[in-house]
C-alpha cells in the first residue's frame, strides 16, 4: 500500500514506517557523529517514542551504549491503518538498537497507571537489576488517576483574563487573530494534575520502593519556558502551573534520593515542532519566527541536537551539572538569548498571511510536522508500497 499524509484538523490520521525509520536512523547518525558520551547505562525513558523522549533513548543508546527500556503510549498497526508514529519510531529504533548489540525493550500503554508501573519494574529486575537514569518525557491531554480513578483533562488557556494574539494556521498559512478566554473551575488543578510533577515523583518512588536505583541514580523531566510573547498562553497559562508544580517536584524528588544520593532535574528546552506543541494556539506563529532567526544564526537545534547537548555538555561532562538560580538546566539559552527574542519580536509586529512565508519559516514548520509522522525524509520512496509490519515483532 502507498501512504500518504492525511489530515484531520491539526493532526495527521497516517504515518509513514520507512520514513519513520528514516527519522531514527537520522538521529542515530547524528549521536555517532558527534562521539561518545560517557553517560549513564542502564536507562528508563519514560515517554521514549516521539519528541524529546525519543531523542533521549537515542542518545542513551547510541551515545552511551546504554541499554534502555522505553515506555509510550502508541497505536500497532491495524487492517487498513497505519500505526502511530511513535510506534514506528520505536520498532525501527529497537531494530537499530538490537543490530548494534544493545539491549532495547519496550512497553505500550499508559504510563499513569499503577500497571504499567508495575510491568517495568517487573521488567527492570528480570533483566537489568538498577538502572541510573531516568528520563520522564511525557506529554499527554489526559491523566486517568490511578488512586481515585478520575480522568483529568489539561487545558492550554490563560489565567485571570483573556488572551487576544496573533496565531498561524501552519497548513494554510493564514494569520488570524484570536482570543483564548481564561481558565475556568478546575482547569489549573486538572492541568497540574495531568502534566505536573505528581506522576513523576509516583514513578521515582515505585522505582525505590522497588530498590531498582543504582547509587546515584538521575531523573530529567523536561520543562518549557518561551517567550513574552507566549507566555500568556504557555509559562504564565495552565500548563505554565503545571510546569511550575514539575519544576517544584524535582527538589522533592531529590530529597527522596538522598539515601542513594540520587538526583532530580529539570531541563527547560527549546520550542520545537512536536505533536504536543503543534496544538498549542499561537507557539506554531512564534516557533515559525524563531527558527528563521535561529537557523540564520546557525545556532537553530532538533529535539536531536537539544539532547545530545543536555547530555555531553551538561548531565555528563564529569562535572558538576550547571543550573540557573532556580536550579533548572538550560538547553534553551540560544532560544532565549536577548537579540535572538527581540528579532522575534520585531518580526511578529509585521508578520501577516501575505508576508509569513518570507519573514517565518513556515516552510521549516511545515517541514518538521510532516517529519513527525515520516513524510517528506530524503531517501525514502514514497511512491514504493510501504512494508507496514516493518519491525513488528520487537514491540510487545
Ligand atoms: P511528544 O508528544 O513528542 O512525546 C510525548 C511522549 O509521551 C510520547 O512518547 C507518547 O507516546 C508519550 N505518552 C503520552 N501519553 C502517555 C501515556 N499516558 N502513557 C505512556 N506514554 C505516553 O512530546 P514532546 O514535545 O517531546 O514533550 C515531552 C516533554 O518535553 C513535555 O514535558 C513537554 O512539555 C516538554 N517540552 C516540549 C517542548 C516543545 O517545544 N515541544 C519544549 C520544551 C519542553
Ligand atoms: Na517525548
Amino acid at each position: 500500500m502507498i501512504i500518504e499524509p492525511r489530515m484531520r484538523g491539526f493532526i495527521c490520521t497516517t504515518s509513514h514506517p520507512k520514513g519513520c525509520e528514516q527519522n531514527v536512523k537520522n538521529q542515530i547518525e547524528y549521536i555517532q557523529s558527534k562521539g561518545k558520551i560517557a553517560g549513564a547505562k542502564k536507562v528508563l525513558v519514560i515517554g521514549a517514542s516521539t519528541g524529546f523522549g525519543l531523542a533521549s533513548r537515542i542518545t542513551s543508546a547510541f551515545g552511551s551504549d546504554a541499554a534502555t527500556i522505553g515506555i509510550f503510549f502508541e497505536k500497532a498497526p491495524s487492517e487498513g491503518k497505519t500505526a502511530s508514529p511513535g510506534w514506528y519510531n520505536s520498532a525501527a529504533f529497537e531494530t537499530a538498537a538490537h543490530h548494534a548489540g544493545l539491549y532495547a525493550k519496550s512497553i505500550n500503554g499508559d504510563a499513569f497507571s499503577n500497571e504499567i508501573k508495575q510491568q517495568t519494574i517487573d521488567l527492570i529486575k528480570a533483566d537489568l537489576g538498577q538502572i541510573d537514569l531516568i528520563i520522564y518525557s511525557l506529554a499527554s491531554p489526559v491523566r486517568l488517576h490511578p488512586t481515585t480513578g478520575v480522568l483529568h483533562r489539561s487545558v492550554l488557556k490563560p489565567i485571570g483574563e483573556k488572551f487576544t494574539n496573533n496565531t498561524v494556521d501552519f497548513h494554510s498559512g493564514k494569520v488570524t487573530e484570536i482570543t483564548i478566554e481564561p481558565c475556568s473551575g478546575d482547569d489549573i488543578e486538572n492541568t497540574v494534575t495531568v502534566m505536573g510533577g505528581e506522576d513523576w515523583s509516583m514513578w521515582m518512588n515505585a522505582l525505590k520502593d522497588a530498590d531498582l536505583l543504582a547509587p546515584g541514580a538521575t531523573t530529567v523531566a523536561y520543562s518549557y519556558i518561551g517567550s513574552a510573547l507566549t507566555e500568556a498562553v504557555y509559562r504564565n497559562g495552565t500548563i505554565g502551573r503545571a510546569k511550575d508544580h514539575l519544576e517544584a517536584t524535582a527538589f522533592s524528588i531529590t530529597d527522596s534520593l538522598a539515601a542513594i544520593n540520587g538526583k532530580a532535574y529539570v531541563s527547560v528546552n527549546k520550542a520545537l515542532v512536536t505533536q504536543a506543541s503543534s496544538a498549542i494556539p499561537v507557539i506554531p506563529l512564534y516557533i515559525s519566527l524563531l527558527y528563521k532567526i535561529m537557523k540564520a544564526e546557525g545556532t537553530h537545534e532538533g529535539c536531536i541536537e537539544q539532547i545530545q547537548r543536555l547530555y555531553a555538555q551538561r548531565l555528563f561532562t564529569g562535572n558538576e551539572v550547571p543550573v540557573d538560580e532556580k536550579g533548572r538546566i538550560r538547553v534553551d539559552d540560544w532560544e532565549m538569548n536577548a537579540a535572538v527574542q527581540a528579532q522575534v519580536a520585531a518580526l511578529w509586529k509585521q508578520a501577516n498571511t501575505e508576508n509569513l512565508a518570507e519573514l517565518g519559516d513556515l516552510e521549516g514548520y511545515r517541514k518538521d510536522f510532516y517529519n513527525l509522522f515520516g513524510f517528506g525524509f530524503d531517501g525514502v520512496d514514497y511512491t514504493a508500497d510501504a512494508n507496514e509490519l516493518v519491525g513488528i515483532e520487537s514491540i510487545k
